[in-house]
């Protein structure tokens, strides 16, 4: 099988490959903005295997195909035959013959890297329990465009110690910025990758003023993820405390940021004077969702682009 690159993990990429992929993405955007075409993806064909939900993942994905001159094949656990046992191996050789990229959306990582093992095509991660790596490059993008490189930077995680959480970890060691995570008892990050995080990456506390202490980004996600629903209860007051507050963004820098992947619930993980106010930025977040995958596809289907 001939060798593809695939995006997995946010560790798949180099630093010079995400520095060459947020200089496209600001091309990318720039000329979806002035309303220019650009379709090297002209008769090309993404697969979006979707087994949990998803508003922004599928509309980014399904928008920029479209954009890129391609088209995007939607398919969920209900309704193919996924959802009837047929195996993901299986799954892979027949999409990889149909399309010329695959994108899955699934519970565990391993899911993901069977995937990938049997497919013929690249496979992006469009989140797994363990990780969102396309969040993180849309979010880390974000910061570019606003404020150049995130290298040294701190960056505050407040709640669970899930996925996305995870991503910017992993971004963290890459990239070369600081993560400090506030997280209950029970809810703390745990890196999977095998790498060990020294204390000039990664600090981890029960207290969310303390991470979010002079931080450049201060951001969240939903107390409970998708497929851990039957601990909600429990989390909700394990969380109690853990919201971003109006009061919690003084103690990070005055210009910090405010992200958040998305959906969000007010009043839960977040205030809404803070999620809708000055210092958020979760709009841009969604839309460069659309703009930072449109560089990747290209970059996995075409390589480096300078056109
Ligand atoms: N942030 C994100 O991945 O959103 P969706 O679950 O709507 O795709
Ligand atoms: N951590 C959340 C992110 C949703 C985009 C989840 O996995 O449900």
């Amino acid at each position: 099988m001939k060798s593809v690159r695939h995006y997995l993990q946010f560790s798949d990429l180099t630093p010079d490959e995400y520095h060459h992929l947020f200089e496209r993405t600001k091309v990318l955007k720039r000329r979806q903005g002035a309303g220019e075409l650009h379709r090297p993806l002209v008769g090309k064909v993404m697969s979006m295997v979707f087994e949990k939900h998803s508003t922004r993942t599928r509309a980014s994905f399904e928008a920029g195909m479209a954009q890129l001159g391609g088209h995007a094949m939607f398919l969920d656990t209900k309704s193919s035959q996924m959802g009837r046992g047929e195996p993901v191996e299986d799954t892979a050789r027949v999409l990889s013959r149909m399309s010329d990229i695959i994108m899955i959306r699934t519970f565990e990582q391993r899911q993901v890297e069977r995937l990938a093992a049997h497919s013929r095509v690249p496979v992006i991660n469009g989140l797994t329990n363990e990780y969102h790596p396309c969040q993180i490059l849309a979010d880390i993008f974000t910061y570019v465009e606003r404020h150049g490189s995130i290298k040294g930077k701190t960056v505050a995680w407040i709640g669970d110690g899930n996925n996305v959480c995870r991503t910017w970890l992993q971004a963290a060691r890459v990239l070369g910025f600081k993560l400090k995570v506030a997280s209950p008892l029970g809810y703390e990050l745990k890196a999977l990758d095998g790498h060990h995080y020294g204390s000039e990456l990664l600090e981890l506390t029960q207290d969310p003023a303390r991470a979010a202490s002079g931080a450049d980004i201060v951001t969240t996600d939903v107390f409970t993820s998708m497929g851990y629903e039957a601990e909600q209860a429990a989390r909700r007051e394990a969380f109690a405390g853990y919201q971003v507050t109006a009061e919690l963004m003084r103690h990070a820098k005055p210009d910090a940021l405010f992200m958040h992947c998305l959906p969000a619930h007010r009043g839960e993980e977040v205030a809404a004077e803070v999620i809708d106010g000055p210092q958020s930025v979760v709009w841009d977040e969604a839309e460069n969702r659309m703009h930072a995958q449109k560089a990747l596809i290209e970059f996995l289907l075409l390589g480096h682009r300078e056109d």
